[in-house]
């Protein structure tokens, strides 16, 4: 690919949000050891993407300007970097890039193959680009709650907090593949859906019951994956069993320390901070779960890239339900392949894509 050019969206410094997003025309990268060079079909947007630009994680994030946001893609392989024998030009894949490179928002990128899987056909571009870190941090934040796969659950009664979103949806669905009893939280307009994904009880965290987060059936959580932001110890406390366990999957300074005291004084209800630490296997695992139909990608809305900033701006509102995708793939592939099976809105799709 040397000498071509692809296009790209990128920024140049912390901070300006939808505005700082900068349309550029630019060399397409080169694999080096262990890569792959991937033609891109479809990335999908995280909080994560919008929070590395407003400088959350500064100094460490992103390591250097300009920076391609966008972890989570599929696409097709083009070409291979020395030592990558698994892939081959031509497959179609599944994966999570490399959080400190980056490079999703773009027409190709480069990934790591050990954190690359092949894409089923069962599963279109569209759904399978939501996957990687959601559902991956979903898995893992159930894992850190005590929940296994294998029968073996040590705990029963988990709570999801904002399990409408993009962790949370996949959240719901691997915790009742772990065989667990699922009390949920969400906005109104979403309870049907996540109650149809398997969420036992649905909490409408909007009414006075949902913010004091009690199970109707009085149940207590041994574990809570808490994607939501906001809710103090205070609050999950009389909520928890005797063993309880709060992860919180949006560390802050406060939270941290709180964790570490918790620990120190062997309290008994404990608050665990969770940050995703990619795993080949478990990413092998979610695809496999999403391949046999265990788990599905609820879309909340694709954009184009050229519309990118329309999907930066989604995500940064904080409403979105289930995953923000953006297509990178034209038209012509798209319908020789199916692009997506399912959508919530299918008009949040036909829109973007006649635009
Ligand atoms: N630690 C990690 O490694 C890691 C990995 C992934 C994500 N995260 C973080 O986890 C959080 C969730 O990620 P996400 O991708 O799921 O976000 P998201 O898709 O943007 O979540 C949006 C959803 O959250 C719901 N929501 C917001 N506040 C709520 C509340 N107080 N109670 C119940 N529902 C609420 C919204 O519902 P309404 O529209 O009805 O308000 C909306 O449906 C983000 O802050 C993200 O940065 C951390």
């Amino acid at each position: 690919m040397a000498g071509k050019t692809m296009l790209a969206v990128r920024y140049d410094g912390y901070g300006g949000g939808v505005s700082g997003l900068k349309h550029v025309e630019i060399p397409i990268p080169s694999p080096k050891k262990d890569e792959i060079l991937l033609k891109l079909d479809a990335v999908a947007i995280n909080p994560i993407d919008w929070k590395i630009q407003k400088g959350m994680l500064r100094p460490l994030m992103p390591p250097k300007f300009p920076f391609i946001p966008v972890v989570d893609v599929t696409g097709e392989v083009t070409e291979v970097g020395p030592g990558v024998n698994s892939f081959k030009p031509g497959d179609k894949v599944i994966a999570l890039l490399n959080f400190q490179t980056a490079g999703g928002l773009a027409e190709y990128a480069v990934a790591p193959a050990a954190f690359t899987v092949h894409r089923p056909p069962e599963l279109p571009p569209a759904e399978a680009a939501g996957l990687p870190s959601a559902a991956c941090t979903a898995l893992q934040a159930l894992k850190a709650a005590g929940a296994t796969f294998d029968g073996t659950n040590a705990i029963k009664n988990i709570l999801i907090t904002a399990a409408s979103g993009g962790v949370g949806l996949y959240a719901v669905q691997l915790a009742k593949l772990a065989n667990l009893h699922v009390t949920a939280t969400c906005g109104s307009r979403n309870v049907e859906l996540v109650k149809s994904l398997g969420a036992d009880e649905v909490l409408d965290y909007k009414t006075p019951d949902g913010a004091k987060l009690k199970s109707p059936s009085g149940k207590k959580y041994d574990g809570v994956v808490h994607c939501a932001t906001g809710i103090g110890w205070s609050i999950f406390e009389p909520n928890l069993s005797t063993y309880g366990k709060v992860v919180d999957i949006n560390p802050s300074l406060k939270s941290m320390l709180f964790s570490a005291v918790k620990k120190v004084t062997l309290s008994k209800k404990k608050l665990v901070t969770l940050v995703l630490s990619p795993k080949p296997d478990e990413l092998k695992f979610i695809v496999e779960l999403a391949k046999e139909g265990k788990i599905k990608t609820m879309i909340d809305s694709i954009h184009f890239l050229r519309n990118a900033e329309d999907a930066w701006a989604k995500s940064i509102d904080g409403h979105a339900t289930g995953k923000i995708i953006v297509q990178i793939m034209n038209a012509e592939r798209c319908s020789s392949d199916s692009f997506v099976n399912h959508c919530l809105e299918p008009k949040n799709i036909q829109e973007s894509l006649s635009t």
